[in-house]
């Protein structure tokens, strides 16, 4: 009983100092020290799974997550095969030591949520009706995580599907942007997530369209301030899409191709 009203009152402590807290101070600095419109340092490397048929591990901020392709390949169980498009099967999860509390590896209510809603978003991206009766198999495991993964996730699984050669209409980009202490923030992290009055909105596109495939909201803002969400997420995804296509050259610079025998380039 003595230790529930003791946790009680640290929890009210630490909402209390959570609500005095500078998220955003007089320099325009966040606690991190980045500016409002700045996402945390991002890396990506190209084809690090030897077996799958794209691949890519992504570095952003502390998130640190390896995407595997797998596909076009036949579709099993055939009952779920499409005869007119190919079913894109995107697996999100979170590895049992990549969060504070250790993560049951069962996937939850949250991975099938996020599973689903990234498939959704491949679906617009990839050209799907030519590959009818096949499987696109994406996994994606978070090996480490600081809020955000969804996006880091679906950013790195666009690139693995780049490097399996599976044609796409454009790639996909994201970036998480909303509120915290009254300030709309690019890539939130998890202390801002966490702020009394945080509204998280992970935002994907493809970058060229424009088209909106990914759109989560939690919490609620004012028409102005969405606006302001909006230019702020857009103009942060161009500096995510460079990097993906930075990443593709960095692997693809020393491919050459070359004439095969039948006239076709083969590399
Ligand atoms: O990661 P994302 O922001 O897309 O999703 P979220 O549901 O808003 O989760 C925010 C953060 O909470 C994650 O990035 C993890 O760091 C953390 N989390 C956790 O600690 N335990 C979980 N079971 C799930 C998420």
């Amino acid at each position: 009983m003595a230790t529930k009203k003791k946790e009680e009152k640290e929890s009210k402590k630490e909402s209390k100092s959570k609500e005095n807290l500078e998220y955003v101070n007089k320099q325009g600095k966040r606690l991190d020290g980045r500016t409002v419109d700045e996402t945390r340092p991002i890396k990506i490397k190209v084809g690090v799974v030897p077996n799958a048929d794209g691949s890519a591990y992504l570095e952003w901020g502390q998130n640190k997550v390896i995407a595997a392709v797998y596909g076009p390949r036949e579709c099993l169980p055939k009952h779920t095969a499409n005869p007119y498009k190919a079913m894109v099967r995107y697996t999100y999860r979170m590895a049992t030591f990549s969060v504070p509390d250790r993560k049951n590896p069962r996937p939850g209510r949250r991975d099938v949520e996020i599973s689903k809603v990234s498939s959704e978003a491949f679906e617009r991206a990839i050209f799907t009706e030519k590959f009818p009766n096949t499987a696109i198999d994406i996994y994606v495991e978070v090996l480490d995580s600081n809020a955000g993964t969804r996006i880091a996730a679906l950013t790195t699984a666009a690139v693995a599907v780049a490097d399996a050669g599976i044609p796409m209409r454009d790639m996909i980009a994201g970036v998480a942007v909303g509120k915290a202490g009254g300030n709309i923030i690019v890539d939130l992290n998890k202390y801002e997530e966490d702020a009394p009055d945080a509204v998280d909105i992970p935002i994907a596109i493809l970058p060229n369209s424009e088209e909106i495939v990914l759109l989560q909201m939690d919490g609620l803002l004012s028409k102005k301030e969405w606006v302001e969400a909006r230019t702020k997420a857009f103009a942060a995804i161009k500096k995510v899409h460079e990097l993906q296509k930075q990443a593709l050259l960095e692997k693809y610079k020393n491919f050459e191709s070359t004439p095969s025998n039948d006239g076709s380039d083969k590399q």
